[in-house]
């Protein structure tokens, strides 16, 4: 039985550790972490997974941060990044934790939701490739994929998207 948490402050060295495990060297050179620099994660929507034990390890975690839309008022959702420990992938966890995020994300009204990935894993929590949404290069354009969390809330958004900065 896996249990879905909100990340805490004591979570944050596990989080880091299963992060440099589960990605390649460098992640943090991807244009995506230039889009979190000095942005506060959103934090109701960063959760962690373990097994229902007290004492378990960290097997999966999910962090989300706003991001601007073009010239579109209010942020969306930049999913990611998302990682389940390389001995636990394949049980689910991965899609728990979207799934449980997303469910979130659209109780408190978020429009829409945007991240770089692989369309093979996504397309199965509604993503697709965005036309419209550019990302800072260096990002295959293939990769850029997107979800409106309510209806009609990807509609007309287009442009680069860039750190959220408050307006
Ligand atoms: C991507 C990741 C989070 C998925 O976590 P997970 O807990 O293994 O996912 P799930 O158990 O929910 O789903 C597993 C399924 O997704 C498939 N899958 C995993 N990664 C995939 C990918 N990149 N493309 C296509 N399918 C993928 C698996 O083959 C498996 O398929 P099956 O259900 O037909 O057997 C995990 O593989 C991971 O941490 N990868 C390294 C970090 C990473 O790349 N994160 C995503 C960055 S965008």
């Amino acid at each position: 039985m896996i249990r879905i948490a909100t990340e805490t402050a004591a979570d944050g060295w596990e989080i880091e550790y299963l992060l440099d495990t589960a990605f390649a060297p460098g992640r943090t050179a991807l244009s995506s972490y230039r889009l979190r620099e000095g942005v506060v994660p959103v934090a109701p929507l960063c959760l962690t997974a373990r097994d229902d034990d007290e004492m378990a390890a960290l097997a999966g975690c999910i962090r989300f941060w706003p991001v601007k839309t073009g010239s579109a008022p209010d942020p969306a959702l930049l999913l990611g990044p998302v990682a389940t420990h390389p001995t636990r992938q394949g049980e689910g966890i991965g899609a728990t934790l979207i799934l449980a995020a997303l469910e979130r994300a659209q109780e408190s009204g978020w429009r829409a939701c945007i991240l770089i990935g692989d369309a093979p894993y996504y397309r199965r929590f509604g993503f697709t490739k965005s036309d419209t949404l550019t990302f800072p290069p260096p990002t295959n354009p293939n990769r850029i994929l997107a979800r409106a969390l309510v209806p009609g809330g990807l509609d007309g958004v287009t442009g680069l998207v860039s750190r959220w900065t408050g307006s």
